[in-house]
């Protein structure tokens, strides 16, 4: 089965509170019943994942590996300035699509720029909850092409994995 992860980064959890004529009444909890409800009518699955912290969402862009098959991220905030973030997806090679509930380019200035864009597969801006429907429809036809192996994480080299497996080491 196919499976994708949605990650949403800063103040979104929030939705439904925040600035409502901007991003709309619908809460977190919301949108990721609709993805799961869209995944399910397509045969895969989705898990989702928010948080406040750069760096737990780079951490489970790391653990992804080897487990998903494409991954759909609003990164909030961090889309504007996140080298790290952005590095974070460059490093894995799964294929990201970017998602936002606002069209970023009809707002702030400092909105207009993405530095994620360049490693994501595309961008999806503007449709409120339908920016993460079609960020979905969007990973699940690149996994249907076969742009997505779900690649196990590299493997530990041999020695070190009979050493865990138990095995004594071997005379030099
Ligand atoms: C957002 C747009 C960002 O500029 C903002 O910082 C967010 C939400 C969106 O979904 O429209 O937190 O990513």
């Amino acid at each position: 089965m196919v499976k994708v992860l949605v990650l949403h980064g800063p103040n979104l959890n929030l939705l439904g509170e925040r600035e409502p004529s901007v991003y709309g009444a619908m809460t977190l909890s919301e949108i990721d019943r609709r993805l799961g409800a869209l995944a399910r009518a397509e045969g895969a699955s989705v898990d989702t994942f928010q948080s406040n912290h750069e760096g737990a969402i780079i951490d489970r862009l790391h653990a992804s590996r080897g487990r998903y098959d494409a991954i759909v991220i609003n990164p909030g905030a961090l889309t504007h300035y996140s080298f790290a973030l952005r590095d974070a997806i460059a490093s894995i090679s799964l294929p990201v699509i970017e998602v936002h509930l606002s069209n970023i380019h009809a707002r702030d200035a400092f909105r207009h720029t993405s530095v994620v864009s360049p490693v994501a597969k595309g961008q999806i801006a503007g449709f409120g909850v339908h920016s993460y429907l079609l960020g979905l429809r969007a990973a699940l036809a690149l996994v249907a092409q076969g742009e997505s192996a779900r690649q196990p994480p590299p493997r530990a080299p041999r020695a070190a994995r009979r050493r865990r497996a138990g095995a004594p080491r071997r005379k030099p």
